[in-house]
């Protein structure tokens, strides 16, 4: 059996936000609980409605690196309330979409928010991203949108990855991935404790070369690397706004503190794809 006693702080605020009818948190983050991606950085009136738009957009760029097509079977880890799920139910039609993830609380909002259409088939399932419950050779693409730091080891779900996709399958993630040589820039002490308070479990000292390493170790190959850190900077205010009022300093100062490490370039938002061979 799969361990479930995660702590995820930020969703026990959001559903707690949620559950009190906070509609501009609801706004914010009722389909998508990601950064958002500006084409252009510098047009953008840090507004929740641009945030959203913008979260949409991250979400369609993850999965244009998945180059999945209508028909596919697709597995998404780590799902949140199935933001990406719904946005591919919206736009491709007789796929199976699968959401998975370690908080049955978010699922259930999933299962009530979203209705298969257009002869696609959808389902959500609690499990582990590092025990996936699935057969050997199910899905044609897996996707794991920002969410990956909080797997317990990113070796373990790249070996499940590749064994449930099938053979010449995609993967795609996106993730917050240390410049090497700033690697060790990073006060990693000063940054966890509220890092972590607000996030929860978080490993972000995962770097490009660790990266290259590990596809090859488990049977992939880089296909796309995107550096879109620029695009996604005006994230910040927004999210600092609103968690400042549902959290409080914590929250904000975490916040603040990625936004530094990302400003400074030590922290680069990347968008990774693979494939199996
Ligand atoms: C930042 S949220 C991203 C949610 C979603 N991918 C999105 O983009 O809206 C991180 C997600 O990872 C999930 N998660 C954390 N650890 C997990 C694990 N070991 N297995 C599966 N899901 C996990 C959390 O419950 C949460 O839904």
């Amino acid at each position: 059996m799969f361990n479930s006693n995660i702590s995820l702080p930020y969703f026990d605020k959001l559903l707690e936000q949620f559950h009190q009818g906070d509609a501009q948190t609801l706004q914010a983050f009722g389909r998508h609980v990601h950064w958002g991606y500006w084409e252009n950085p510098n047009q953008t009136d840090g507004s929740v409605t641009d945030f959203t738009v913008a979260a949409e957009q991250l979400c369609r760029r993850v999965c244009n690196a998945g180059r999945m097509k209508d028909g596919d079977h697709l597995l998404d880890v780590g799902c949140g309330f199935g933001g990406t799920i719904a946005s591919l139910n919206e736009r491709f039609s007789n796929m199976v979409l699968v959401g998975l993830n370690i908080d049955d609380r978010q699922l259930t909002r999933a299962r009530s928010e979203i209705q298969a259409k257009q002869f696609n088939q959808i389902e959500f399932v609690q499990g582990d991203a590092c025990q996936l419950p699935f057969e050997d050779s199910s899905f044609d693409v897996v996707l794991a949108v920002e969410c990956i730091f909080h797997f317990p080891s990113r070796q373990r779900f790249f070996q499940e990855a590749k064994r449930v996709l099938k053979p010449g399958g995609r993967l795609a993630l996106s993730d917050f991935v240390p410049r090497s040589l700033a690697y060790h820039l990073i006060n990693w002490q000063v940054m966890k404790s509220p890092v972590e308070q607000t996030y929860g479990q978080v490993n972000s000292r995962f770097t490009l070369n660790d990266y290259r390493r590990l596809a090859k170790q488990t049977g992939f190959i880089l296909l796309q690397q995107e550096d879109i850190t620029a695009n996604t900077l005006p994230t910040y205010p927004v999210v600092k706004r609103i968690f400042g009022q549902i959290g409080g300093k914590t929250e904000e100062k975490s916040t603040a503190q990625v936004e530094l490490a990302s400003r400074l370039g030590l922290l680069r938002y990347q968008i990774l794809s693979f494939q199996s061979v």
